[in-house]
């Protein structure tokens, strides 16, 4: 990757210095997540060797078993953000509660929100997994608290993902563009190999959860019904693609072009709204597509990053990827298509 020769630390320095007001803070906490990431990256590749495999025994407030992994990276990034003076509060899928960040009254001016390793049911089986951040601006001195937490996705500051697959790659925008950096392990930094990503015009593969078809909403089950129709002028029928990683999925969809839904599901009472979380998930991955072209909705054609969250573990229903094809699965969300 040695190619374009920019490290991620250095693009964050070039965009700093693009805002005279800025106080650094932002390029702080992108640089303690980079260390986080890059930990998580050397535990995730060593995971076959050392007996870190496995589940930790735990359940965790989705009610889901918790692999190792999951409380290593969570760990990682909490250590990493907790005394950096950065961060004022933050919100971790493996976390039940909102986490303070133990400062005097000096927090930090920013909020992080993130998934630790998305993915992990695929662990075991060395398929691609991630990790996922949104940061926004706090709002509430010295007193943080849920609200600062609870903001729609369309004020983020900054948001992205770090995949850890065949090579491991760090994905973000701050408002000005998506950029993928590809760690060269040998010599421990990321270096910019995707510079300005943006979403082809047209999508190749459409990726959902087939064994979930009896409990689609009709609108997602049309939709589906249409993509797999065939139609030459309009590259019908598309490709299935499901990894179960949604990072590995979104990023899949991003480079090559694609459409990802994950609806709600009759069927679980549980999970009314789908399965996929808005703090963590869909609303960071709702900002990067914005930014590289593309858009985010849900099954009934709201769009993700205006949605105002209600809870930190609130569930929303997924549909993101190419502009052209999210157009038209909202089409079909609201029964403007048969
Ligand atoms: P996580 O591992 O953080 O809990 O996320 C798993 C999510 C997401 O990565 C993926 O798109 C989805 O679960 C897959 O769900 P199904 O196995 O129900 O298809
Ligand atoms: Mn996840
Ligand atoms: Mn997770």
């Amino acid at each position: 990757m040695k190619k374009f020769g920019v490290t991620v630390s250095g693009h964050i320095m070039d965009s700093q210095r693009l805002h005279p007001e800025a106080t650094g803070d932002l390029t702080g906490l992108l640089n303690e997540l980079i260390v986080a990431a890059k930990t998580i990256s050397a535990e995730v590749n060593m995971a076959g060797l050392a007996d870190i495999l496995g589940m930790s025994g735990d359940i965790n407030v989705q009610g889901e078993y918790v692999q190792k992994l999951d409380e290593f990276a969570n760990t990682a990034i909490k250590r990493r953000m907790a005394h950096s003076g950065y961060v004022a509060i933050m919100a971790s899928e493996e976390e039940a509660d909102a986490v303070m960040v133990e400062d005097d009254c000096s927090p930090g001016r920013y909020t992080l929100a993130f998934d630790p390793l998305d993915g992990s049911s695929n662990i075991d089986v060395n398929v691609s997994v991630g990790t996922i951040f949104s940061i926004h601006r706090a709002s509430n001195g010295c007193r943080p608290n849920e609200t600062d937490l609870l903001q729609p996705g369309r004020r983020q500051v900054a948001a992205g993902y770090i995949i850890y697959g065949s090579s491991t790659m760090m994905v973000f925008s701050t408002g000005e563009g998506v950029h993928g950096f590809t760690l060269d392990p040998s010599v421990g930094e990321f270096y910019l190999s995707h510079p300005n990503i943006k979403m082809p015009g047209r999508s190749r593969y459409y990726s959902i959860n087939e064994g979930n078809r009896k409990f689609w909403p009709p609108g997602v089950l049309a939709y589906i019904d249409y993509l797999q129709t065939t139609d030459k002028t309009s590259g019908r029928p598309y490709s299935g693609r499901y990894i179960g990683s949604l990072v590995a999925d979104f990023h899949r969809n991003l480079i090559a072009g694609g459409i990802f839904l994950y609806p709600r599901d009759s069927r679980n009472p549980l999970k009314p709204t789908g399965k996929l979380r808005l703090l963590y998930e869909a609303a960071p991955l709702a900002f990067i597509a914005e930014q590289a072209g593309g858009r985010a909705i849900t099954d009934d054609g709201r769009d993700i990053l205006d949605i105002d969250p209600e809870a930190l573990h609130q569930r929303v229903p997924l549909i993101i990827g190419c502009r052209h094809d999210v157009d038209i699965a909202e089409k079909f969300s609201r029964g403007e298509m048969q």
